[in-house]
């Protein structure tokens, strides 16, 4: 989602509203402004793009207020309604505020405040949090220690911003791992999710960090602890970016943005998900849904790597018979589905007609659907009658990155929550995934860096080679058909992913040394098979890149060592190298990254 607070001497509303537009490419399901004029707020909202909020503001007087908070959203949750749009009022409709994120303990603080009386116009977080701020008003003397004592109760990401009719003239703003920008300007300040919002006004930038609150009025701005309420110093910093460039977050291209938001997108994908204190996958999606007999995974593209994935998964640890078909083929022949079988279809945008197609007739044969998508209110999720999100936020990259992550993700989870319920996953297995998972962003995140420069390095010495092998087993195997996908959609070059057992079964043929191989061949039960493959390559003049961990013997031309974590969480390390292979091949070669020739991002045609 995209946020904006400003507090100057311009009308706020056009330049939220273009702000925001400078801001839909992080999410454009609903949008809306709040002002505040004689005491009372100004809010307005509406449903779908930006351009329907401008149609209802150009039918209304707007204020001439000249601060304000607005917000462009990307849904994670309830569907793109109006009343779920932000920004959300408290009970007396004296603060406005703007919210991205998840606040995980918001029920319980809900029933407490309807104890107290408060009364709830939407099912969101948002306004549950707006509402404790207005109690923490009833008892401390000014918003800022509102503010502080209501977010020291609060559990979860966020960044919010908003206007109180108290106090005019001052925009709020705090984060907990959400993005949260200050712009400094001249007799103006802006508080916003990413730097594109006030590029056009100033481009000295304050970064806000993690615990701390903002308040910014025309002419000042200060940022405390939102703790303690004690003073922080910042550095104030000026950005040479363009708007694209700034839209990037700097970035080149989309996908290398969307490739470092991974470790971002695990986080959000269990938000919600893993009761922390028990240790425990809760689904609430899906509570009501009796583990399937069987499982008919339905899929294109990226999504039916994923969906190769957890079928190894979901067979281990919850003992359900997967299939795993390309929903163009699934389509047209005549499945046996028998009943107490579930589809689930993969897909990330939720708009691919053959997953579509795919859905229809397993609804006609009697199936019923399990939706795993990225898109909120989409036609995949609309279609089903379980719908599982996978929060990765909007991809613009044509080539699927971080969709496929949180992909992994929910299969992950889906695979431990069924093996739970059934009672088919061992405690110690189960308990560890959990354990482990959670430590997952952090760790991808540290080591993100090292990886380009990696795969920087590797990509130099075969960019002029014409093919590609990429061999891995089990697990591995589909991400081996993943990297040989990435590199064909974005560099043109020839891939061709294969189970590494199979090579001997023809493909060897076509080894020479000019027809590199990249290998998974990470530190697991079928590292022994992997590695006399891997000879066999050797034997025939091949020349290897293998992504491997600490202390693997392994003697090819280039080894690219990755941290070892835990079994099937390797997924979450190879899958970006080799997602960052494919992208600095293809920028070495000056392709057009984000747009590839021929490649369509959703395929809403047969
Ligand atoms: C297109 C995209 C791919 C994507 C596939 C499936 O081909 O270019 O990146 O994996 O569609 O899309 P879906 O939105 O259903 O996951």
């Amino acid at each position: 989602c995209g946020i904006i607070g400003y507090a100057g001497h311009r009308p706020a509303v056009p330049l939220i509203v273009e702000g925001l537009r400078r801001l839909e490419y992080r999410g454009y399901d609903s949008a809306g402004v709040a002002t505040v004029q004689n005491k009372e707020i100004d809010l307005v909202r509406a449903s779908g793009k930006l351009a329907a909020l401008d149609e209802k503001l150009a039918h209304i007087n707007v204020t001439n207020s000249t601060f304000g908070v607005g917000h462009t959203r990307w849904a994670t949750h309830g569907i793109p309604v109006e009343k779920n749009a932000h920004p959300h009022l408290d009970h007396d409709k004296k603060i406005a505020m703007i919210h991205n994120g998840i606040i995980e303990n918001y029920q319980e603080i809900k029933a407490d405040l309807l104890t107290k009386g408060y009364e709830f116009r939407s099912d969101t977080d948002s306004e549950v949090l707006v509402n404790l701020i207005a109690e923490g008003r009833k008892h401390t003397e000014t918003m800022l220690k509102a503010i502080s004592w209501a977010l020291n109760q609060v559990e979860g990401a966020y960044a919010i911003a908003l206007v109180c009719v108290d106090e005019p003239g001052i925009v709020y703003a705090a984060r907990v791992s959400s993005p949260l920008v200050m712009g400094v300007g001249v007799g103006e300040n802006f508080v916003a999710s990413d730097i594109p919002a006030f590029l056009p006004y100033t481009r000295e930038v304050v970064f806000i960090e993690d615990g701390e609150l903002v308040k910014i009025t025309s002419a000042s701005w200060e940022v405390f602890r939102a703790d303690t309420l004690e003073p922080v110093e910042k550095e104030v910093r000026t950005i040479n970016w363009d708007v694209q460039a700034a839209q990037k977050g700097g970035h080149k291209h989309f996908m290398i943005k969307e490739i470092f938001e991974q470790p971002k997108v695990i986080s959000d994908c269990l938000a919600g998900r893993i009761d922390t204190n028990k240790c425990e996958v809760v689904l609430p999606e899906i509570a009501e849904m009796e583990p399937p007999e069987r499982l008919h995974i339905i899929a294109c593209g990226t999504s039916y790597h994923a969906g190769l994935w957890g079928k190894n998964l979901i067979e281990q640890w919850a003992k359900i018979p997967v299939d795993v078909e390309i929903a163009s083929e699934f389509r047209y022949r005549d499945p046996i589905l028998s009943k107490g079988s579930l589809a689930l279809a993969i897909s990330q945008s939720g708009e691919t007609a053959d997953t579509l197609a795919g859905i229809k007739l397993a609804k006609q044969k009697g199936l019923q659907i399990l939706g795993l998508c990225n898109v909120v209110g989409s036609s995949v999720a609309r279609e089903s009658d379980y719908i599982m999100y996978t929060q990765a936020g909007p991809e613009i990259s044509v080539a699927s990155t971080k969709a496929m992550c949180s992909q992994l993700t929910a299969l992950l989870l889906l695979a431990l929550y069924w093996g739970r319920r059934k009672g088919t996953i061992d405690d110690e297995t189960y308990n560890r995934a959990v354990k482990d998972l959670r430590n997952i962003p952090s760790i991808l995140d540290a080591e993100l860096p090292a990886m380009r420069s990696r795969a920087k390095e590797l990509c130099r010495e075969y960019s002029e080679a014409s093919s590609f092998f990429y061999l891995g087993r089990g697990l591995c195997f589909p991400l081996a058909l993943e990297g040989a996908l990435k590199l064909k959609e974005i560099s043109y070059i020839h891939a061709e992913g294969y189970a590494a057992g199979e090579m001997k079964h023809g493909p060897i043929a076509l080894i020479d040394p000019n027809f590199p191989t990249f290998a998974l061949a990470l530190k697991d039960d079928l590292f022994p098979k992997v590695k006399s493959n891997l000879v066999e390559v050797q034997a025939r003049g091949g020349e290897i890149i293998a992504l491997t961990n600490p202390g693997v013997e392994l003697d090819v031309e280039h080894r690219w060592i990755l941290p070892e974590v835990w079994g099937p969480l390797n997924a979450f390390m190879a899958l970006p190298a080799l997602q960052l292979f494919a992208y600095e091949t293809a920028d070495y070669l000056g392709k057009d990254v984000d747009q590839p020739r021929n490649l369509a991002k959703s395929v809403t045609v047969e």
